[in-house]
């Protein structure tokens, strides 16, 4: 027979984490979330998870980056599947992005024990430090921390827009672990995650088997030019920081509307804050965020060479200066085959409608591919997928069926020999 997840208990873990720094928002009128990395809210929501973790009798270590691991031991002494994501938010989220990866984890041992079955391999659930970047600038940075992409002491080195140091952050909340950040590579690593974006409920599908991820390719920009008085200075005698950011804006979306970069394109500036910022004075600065993504590694290299150039054009003409820093750059990451058959068979097998989805969002996934053979089951949104937003939300059948399919494929690896 097969086994099955309670997706009653999986509902109500999910809202219970979903309470955990949650804020009544503006423009929806609905309960969001907001878990932004090592803040109170994202501490207690870390607490929250870890006492379950301990509920289930799992082991629990935390690494010297924060990130979370709780083991099952297997009946042999081989190395674990691994199953995980993040329960940091941006902070306008809904309460499914990256909980979903580890309540469907947890709720996956649970399954287990009640069924009293015990794995050869051992199973470790975690959750990543920071996976979404927006507070310390770039993103999945515990799992890129674990996996050798980020060196621990530049992470520690990183600071929020107050000037706190994660370090600090992480030791304030008290996730400095004591265990070694670099992970020992598992025998797979596999994330349940909601798509965020439309493509799987526009095509009626039940569930994606990821392929892969896109590019990701982060700015920050400084921009420097003279605060002046708004009704006195000529036009030809200003330079202003608000109307170079403005134009950087603007062709980002001239950017994707060209198609030189391919039609997969986005681009977005998230973060746009002139200085003073006061109606009556031509702003003498400013900082911005510019955010790339495109399936194509060789084509978001055009895309970052063409921006980049248009940063000096813009500072010549506007008379201002322009500097911008890399905060995060990912190239385009695909997901091992074997996960991906797996996912897709157990869907089948399920009578799940499927397909396969390359992945718009960044994931702690990417980073563990870097290890072993890692993937993803995506589950579809409503409301158009919207995501990072407290209008995200994933019916209880949808988030089942995406927590089944992790079960199949984590026993299927599970129960694997070898190394
Ligand atoms: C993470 O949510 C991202 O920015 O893709
Ligand atoms: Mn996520
Ligand atoms: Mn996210």
């Amino acid at each position: 027979m097969r086994l099955e997840i309670d997706s009653d208990r999986l509902q109500r873990e999910l809202e219970e984490l979903g309470r955990i720094g949650r804020y009544l928002d503006e423009s929806t009128g609905l309960w969001g979330v907001d878990r932004l990395a090592l803040t109170d809210a994202d501490g207690e929501g870390r607490r929250h998870v870890v006492a379950r973790m301990k509920s289930l009798g799992l082991t629990v270590t935390i690494d010297r980056i924060g990130n979370v691991y709780a083991r099952r031991e297997g009946r042999e002494k081989l190395s674990p599947v691994l199953l995980g994501s993040h329960v940091d938010s941006v902070e306008t989220a809904g309460r499914f992005d990256g909980c979903l990866g580890v309540l469907g984890g947890l709720e996956v041992v649970q399954t287990l024990d009640d069924a009293e079955i015990q794995t050869r391999r051992p199973i470790v659930v975690a959750f990543f430090t920071d996976e979404e970047g927006c507070r310390f600038g770039t993103d999945m940075l515990g799992s890129a921390v674990a996996t050798g992409r980020i060196p621990l002491e530049a992470a520690y080195a990183l600071r929020d827009r107050e000037g706190k140091l994660l370090r600090d952050e992480l030791t304030r909340v008290g996730f400095l672990g004591g265990a070694p950040e670099r992970l020992d590579p598992p025998h797979a690593y596999l994330e349940c995650h909601v798509e965020q974006g439309p493509t799987l409920r526009a095509a009626g599908l039940d569930v994606g088997v990821v392929a892969g991820v896109q590019a990701i390719s982060w700015h920050e920009l400084t921009i420097v030019g003279k605060s002046a008085h708004a009704g006195t200075t000529p036009m030809e005698l200003r330079a202003d920081a608000g109307v170079a950011a403005a134009r950087i804006n603007l062709k980002l979306r001239e950017l994707v509307a060209s198609g030189r970069h391919g039609a997969a394109l986005r681009a977005t500036m998230g973060v746009i804050a002139p200085r003073p910022g006061l109606v009556n004075v031509v702003p003498g600065r400013a900082t911005a965020t510019v955010d790339l993504r495109n399936p194509d590694g060789a084509l978001m290299r055009g895309a970052e060479a063409e921006i980049v150039a248009f940063y000096e054009e813009v500072a010549r003409e506007e008379k201002v200066k322009i500097s911008w820093r890399q905060t995060a750059r990912t190239d385009p990451v695909a997901f091992s085959p074997r996960v991906r058959e797996r996912v897709a068979a157990a869907a089948s097998e399920r009578g799940l409608r499927h397909a396969s989805i390359v992945s718009g969002a960044g994931h702690d996934a990417q980073e563990l591919a870097r290890l072993c053979p890692a993937g993803m089951v995506f589950v579809p949104g409503e409301y158009d997928g919207i995501s990072h937003n407290p209008r995200e939300f994933s019916t209880p059948k949808q988030c089942a069926d995406g927590v089944n399919v992790l079960l199949d494929v984590l026993l299927a690896f599970a129960e694997e020999g070898g190394e």
